[in-house]
C-alpha cells in the first residue's frame, strides 16, 4: 500500500495566530497528543521575533523539551533569518523551514523585505542551515493568491522554486496561504512544477477557507504529491495574510487517504483526543468537515479509537 507523510503543524501555524497564549507545558501536551496519534513529523514552533509573533516567543524552550521528550518525532520548525536559525541551532533543531512569499507586499507584510532580498535571504538560510548539517524545506507562500496583489502566476512560482533548488533546499513546500486554490488550479501548477521538480521533493501545504482543502489535497494526489502539511482540527490562520483561515484539517485528510487506499500509521480515534485538548484550551469549538462525523462514530460503544483507525463503518 502506499503511503503519504503527513507534517502536522499545529503547534506553529495552528497557533501563531490564535488570541490565546498556551503554556510551554500546555504545547508540549499538545505535541505529545500528536504522537501519540501516529505523526512522525510535526512543525513544533518558530524562531521568529516575538514581537511579531508573541505566540512563539518560548521557542528554544519548547523545542529543547520536545526533543529531549520525543527523541523519534522528526521536529521541524521555522526560521525567518539567520539569527532564527542560530537561535533553532542552538535549542537543537534538525530541520528547518524559510518562508519565501511570491509577491513583493506578501514579503514585505511577512518578514519586511521585498521579493529580491526576501529570496536571497532565504537562500543564505537554507545553505547555512544545509552546512550545519540540517534538513531544510522552503514554503512558497501565496502560492496561488497574494491577498494584496491578486493571482501568482505560475511561471513567478516556478522561478521561485528554482531559485530555492539552486539553494539545495531538500523540500519545496506549495502554500495556498489564503485558501484560494481550486483542484484544477493545483492540477495545473503542479504539471508545470513537475517539469523541473521531483514529486517527491514537492510537498502541499493548503488552508480551507473555501471548504476546497481536501479536494485540492486529492487534486496534488493524483499529480503525485505525497507529502502534506495539516493541521488536527483545522486549527489556524496566518497573521499576515487577512482572510486566511484554519489549514486542511489532518483528520479530514487522513479519512480521505486511508479511504482512497493510502497509508497514513494515523490513528483518527487519537486524532479526535487532540481536537478535544485544543479545544479547550483555545476555548472555542473546533475540528474539520469530519470531525462530527468522527466524534459520533467514536461514541458507538463498540468503536474505540482502533476501530476507527481501521476505517469506521457506516452509520
Ligand atoms: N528571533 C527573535 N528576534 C528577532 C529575530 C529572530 N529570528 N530576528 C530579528 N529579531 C528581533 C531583533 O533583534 C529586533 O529586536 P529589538 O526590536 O528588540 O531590537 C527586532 O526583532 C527587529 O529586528 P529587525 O532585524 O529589524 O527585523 P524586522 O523588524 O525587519 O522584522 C522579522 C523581521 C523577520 C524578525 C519579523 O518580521 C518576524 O519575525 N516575522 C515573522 C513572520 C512570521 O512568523 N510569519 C509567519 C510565517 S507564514
Ligand atoms: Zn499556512
Amino acid at each position: 500500500m502506499e503511503s503519504i507523510w503527513i507534517t502536522d503543524v499545529s503547534p506553529r501555524d495552528g497557533l501563531q495566530n490564535q488570541p490565546k497564549l498556551l503554556l510551554t507545558g500546555e504545547k508540549l501536551a499538545l505535541i505529545g497528543l500528536l504522537v501519540a496519534a501516529g505523526l512522525r513529523r510535526v512543525e513544533v514552533t518558530s524562531f521568529v521575533s516575538p514581537k511579531a509573533v508573541p505566540q512563539m516567543a518560548d521557542a528554544a524552550d519548547l523545542l529543547s523539551l520536545v526533543i529531549e521528550q520525543f527523541p523519534q518525532l522528526q521536529s521541524t520548525v521555522l526560521v525567518p533569518n539567520p539569527r532564527g536559525l542560530e537561535r533553532a541551532r542552538l535549542a537543537g533543531a534538525g530541520e528547518i523551514s524559510v518562508v519565501l512569499a511570491a509577491t513583493e507586499t506578501m514579503n514585505h507584510k511577512n518578514i519586511n523585505q521585498g521579493l529580491a532580498d526576501a529570496t536571497r535571504n532565504c537562500q543564505d538560510t537554507v545553505r547555512a542551515a544545509k552546512a550545519m548539517g540540517m534538513r531544510t524545506r522552503a514554503y512558497l507562500a501565496v502560492a496561488f493568491d497574494c491577498p494584496f496583489e491578486g493571482a501568482t502566476p505560475v511561471p513567478t512560482l516556478m522561478a521561485l522554486a528554482e531559485e530555492m533548488q539552486a539553494a539545495q533546499v531538500d523540500e519545496i513546500v506549495i502554500a495556498d496561504t489564503i485558501g484560494s486554490a481550486t483542484p484544477g488550479r493545483v492540477r495545473d501548477c503542479l504539471r508545470v512544477l513537475g517539469r523541473a521538480i521531483p514529486m517527491n521533493q514537492l510537498a502541499m501545504h493548503l488552508h480551507d477557507t473555501r471548504g476546497l482543502a481536501n479536494a485540492n489535497a486529492w487534486a496534488a494526489l493524483e499529480a503525485g504529491i505525497r507529502r502534506f502539511d495539516a493541521s488536527t482540527g483545522g486549527l489556524g490562520g496566518c497573521p499576515f495574510a487577512p482572510g486566511a483561515a484554519g489549514n486542511l484539517a489532518t483528520e479530514d485528510l487522513v479519512l480521505m487517504a486511508q479511504g482512497s487506499g493510502f497509508q497514513t500509521n494515523i490513528d483518527l480515534g487519537r486524532l479526535l483526543d487532540v481536537i478535544e485538548f485544543t479545544q479547550l484550551k483555545m476555548d472555542r469549538p473546533l475540528g474539520g468537515r469530519s470531525y462530527s462525523w468522527l466524534a459520533l462514530q467514536k461514541h458507538k460503544s463498540d468503536l474505540g479509537p482502533r476501530g476507527l483507525s481501521q476505517g469506521p463503518s457506516e452509520s
